[in-house]
């Protein structure tokens, strides 16, 4: 095993597209994180700052352990983050729930008129972390989808089969087919958003159906493939669900992100994990990207010679989407490079984080008021 070199998660390509033409500094819209695991407790109050610092807003994942799985513990759990948050007091969570073959419509339609919650998150059981209680059969659910699609209530969608017959790596490809197609043929005013895509599969699925079809896209799907978990040893820190895939599927997803259709939209899906979990004989899925997220999608941006691209991408098609108003502050980038820490403290945890030890090009500056806005 080769333990000199740090994991490479830069491809050559990337390199070499390095543009000399881009700007040194970006003033964008404050963008939204449309996918994001806070967690809870010592854990959440050490790093809700990392993503309060860079977005104005967040869908916040329900995937306690417990989940939340009602209104009232969507409400606690949003009561416990603004709690957290101490300085970034401008950051505002939006609230999921998490559905199970017991959710009730009632509890689930007055959370969304009172304004506590925002989506519904479907997990098919046992298809990621914390999702034993997650649906098992999409029928089950039909009543809850039928109030959703009435009250334009986003259904978000973990969108990997979790039959263990089915290769890991084609799971989502399988989902698509088996019940995505069906689910958007009987609910075809339903807004879905198909999380975190890593296939050509999934872009082709999500550019061919109705305008209220959408997908996030992580920054760790769009700079590396799966190669990168094997680069050298096994790397648990770049185990993620659903899996990195081929290269082709990644530069699918790049040319996704940079291709101004509204449809595609920031979602980080940051998912700490302690060194512990993730360095382990059964390592957990999951990325802490939070501290790095901006700073990862431009360079993604700027190797497309996209990055005029990415402001409606991180702060406009996903609110559109949603129907929430945009954000009116400003956060500024600027192209000095630095190393990304080894280790990120988190109360008595300590996380590796997203490019650990790897140089990455652009820096996040902060909020900044309206200068050059581009
Ligand atoms: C997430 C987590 O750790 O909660 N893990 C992951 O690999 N993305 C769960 C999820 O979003 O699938
Ligand atoms: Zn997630």
């Amino acid at each position: 095993m080769n333990r000199e070199r740090p994991s490479s998660d830069t491809l050559p390509d990337q390199r070499a597209r390095e543009n000399a033409d881009s700007p040194r500094r970006l003033v964008l819209r404050r963008p939204d994180d449309f996918h994001v695991h806070l967690r809870d407790g010592l854990m959440l109050n050490a790093l809700v700052n990392a993503t309060a610092r860079q977005f104005g807003r967040a869908i916040v994942m329900p995937n306690l352990d417990p989940p939340v799985t009602t209104a009232a513990g969507a409400e606690a759990y949003r009561s416990r983050i603004l709690a957290a948050l101490g300085e970034q007091d401008d950051f505002k969570p939006l609230m999921t729930v998490y559905l199970t073959d017991n959710t009730k419509t009632p509890d689930l339609e007055a959370g969304f008129k009172a304004g506590v919650l925002t989506a519904a998150k479907f997990y098919p059981a046992h298809a990621t972390t914390n999702s034993a209680l997650g649906v098992t059969d999409l029928r089950n659910l039909y009543g809850v989808f039928n109030a959703m699609e009435r009250l334009k209530m986003p259904l978000l969608v973990h969108g990997e089969v979790s039959d263990p017959d089915v290769d890991v790596f084609d799971r989502e490809k399988a989902f698509i087919d088996r019940y995505l197609a069906k689910l958007v043929n009987a609910f075809p005013a339903l807004k879905i958003v198909l999380e975190h895509i890593t296939t050509e599969e999934a872009v082709d699925f999500v550019v061919a159906a109705g305008p209220n079809v959408g997908a996030t896209i992580t920054p760790h799907h769009l700079s590396i493939n799966r190669n990168s978990m094997f680069h050298g040893g096994l790397r648990p820190h770049f185990y993620c669900l659903p899996i990195l895939k081929r290269e082709h599927h990644r530069l699918a997803l790049r040319r996704a992100a940079t291709s101004g259709n509204p449809k595609f939209f920031l979602g980080t899906d940051s998912a700490p994990h302690d060194i512990s979990t993730k360095q382990n004989g059964c390592a957990c899925a999951g990325i802490f990207n939070a501290d790095v997220a901006m700073q990862v999608y431009a360079q993604v941006f700027e190797e497309e010679a996209s990055l005029d691209r990415l402001e409606t991408f991180a702060a406009e098609h996903g609110a559109r989407f949603y129907g929430l108003p945009l954000n009116q502050g400003r956060i500024a980038l600027e192209k000095t490079g630095s190393i990304v820490s080894a280790e990120f403290p988190a109360g008595k945890s300590r996380i590796v984080p997203f490019k650990a030890g790897s140089a990455i090009s652009w820096s996040f500056v902060g909020k900044v008021a309206d200068e050059h806005h581009s």
